[in-house]
């Protein structure tokens, strides 16, 4: 069986539910179940035998432990932690007790547990930590996208806290020999992706008739992943990648945010077209940039193509407007997610996003 963390996520849900959709191997997911994680989301496989839920911390020595000694995982998928850079501009703190401090924790004990497996046992466990691009800091428009020999350069708490992390896990492998795999991946976009990000936050406002609040001129770019290709990718390094080694994942999609909100708007037009007539671009409205914006990244997937034949397959014109469809077909998940937490941190986090010229 396998053990994934943080699965009640965005990208840990679309995982756990594509891995038992094609995969009779059971999963147990540990999450702590933040305001980022729903149950909800994993709601399709919750009867299912093979699917167990722990609510938990990563950082629980004693919980993982127990975890590990009773189902004997041949391989970890670690997703669990906190992901909002705007929320790491403001609360710093959790970023590091959980991605740094919780990942940390969790490769202690699960290195202490893991020498005691039988060599064969030893040397087919697989720990992937699922990490981000942003951790090789911003480009400019011409430089050529990232490799995995990029140096690290951090410019956001959160990018900073999973650099962090991405070098224990690094360590444990040099040190310890424990066989661990680090993916940096690009910005993910699809289902169940909680709406204080770019796309599904657009989508959410359009729908109220709220501003659509682009941060600053809006032309810094992101290469947008249809999180069922991060998925995919995951499998491919988990089953073919070498321990020790790290993959860059992309989506050879590179967009300016002002070209993802056109796109949003566009499908939101022709899938629910506004009541009164007029575009849901009309909603746009430029705010104060985010402190210390990165402006550019993109990804030389060169490696992980050649090495483990893997590649995008969801065009993003495709995969946006089957996302807005997504968030139109499931606005009860919407509302049950936007609870007062979210009302909270929207209130206070665009209360200073004045609209700029
Ligand atoms: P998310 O915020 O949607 O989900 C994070 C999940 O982790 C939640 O279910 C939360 O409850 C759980 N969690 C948080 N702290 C925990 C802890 N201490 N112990 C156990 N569970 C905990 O995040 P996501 O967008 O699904 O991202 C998943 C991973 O992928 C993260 O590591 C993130 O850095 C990485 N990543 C995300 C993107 C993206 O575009 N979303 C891109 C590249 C990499
Ligand atoms: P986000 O989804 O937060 O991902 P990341 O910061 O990890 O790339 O943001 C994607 C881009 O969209 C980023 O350049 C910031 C920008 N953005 C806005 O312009 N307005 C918003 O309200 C949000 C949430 C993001």
């Amino acid at each position: 069986m396998i053990l994934v963390t943080g699965g009640c996520g965005f990208i840990g849900s679309a995982f756990v539910l594509g891995w038992l959709n094609t995969s009779r191997e059971p999963v147990v997911n540990l999450d702590l179940l933040t305001y980022a994680g729903h149950p909800g989301n994993l709601a399709a496989v919750a009867a299912n035998e093979g699917y167990t839920f722990i609510r938990g911390d990563i950082g629980d020595s004693a919980l993982v432990e127990q975890i590990l000694t009773r189902h004997r995982p041949r391989a970890i998928i670690n997703f669990a932690a906190e992901s909002h850079v705007d929320r790491s501009i403001s609360a710093p703190l959790a970023f590091a007790q959980t991605n740094v401090l919780g990942t940390l924790k969790l490769l202690e004990t699960v290195h202490a547990w893991w020498r005691k497996l039988s060599p064969a046992d030893a040397s087919e466990f697989r720990f992937v930590h699922v990490s981000t691009d942003e951790v090789y800091g911003s480009l400019d428009p011409h430089d050529a996208g990232f490799t995995e020999q990029h140096r690290f350069q951090p410019n956001s708490p959160y990018s900073a806290s999973k650099a962090a992390s991405d070098h224990f896990v690094r360590a444990w492998h040099h040190t310890f020999g424990l066989p661990t795999l680090t993916t940096n991946c690009s910005n993910n976009y699809g289902p169940r992706q909680f709406p204080e990000k770019l796309i599904p936050l657009m989508i959410h406002n359009a729908l109220r008739g709220k501003p659509l609040p682009v941060y600053g001129d809006g032309r810094q770019v992101r290469d947008w992943l249809h999180v069922d290709d991060h998925c995919a990718a995951l499998n491919a390094v988990l089953e073919r990648g070498r321990p020790g080694e790290s993959y860059n994942i992309g989506g050879r999609s590179e967009r300016t945010n002002l070209a993802v909100v056109d796109s949003i708007c566009n499908a939101l037009d022709a899938l629910r077209p506004r009541k009164g007539g007029g575009s849901y671009i009309e909603l746009l409205s430029h705010v104060k940039d985010r402190p210390g914006h990165d402006r550019r990244y993109a990804i030389d997937d060169s490696k992980i193509a050649s090495e483990l034949g893997w590649q995008p397959t969801v065009k993003f014109e495709q995969g946006i407007r089957a996302t807005v469809q997504w968030y139109l077909d499931h606005e009860d998940w919407v509302e049950s997610v936007t609870s007062g937490s979210y009302r909270q941190w929207v209130e206070l986090h665009y209360k200073s996003a004045v609209p700029v010229a």
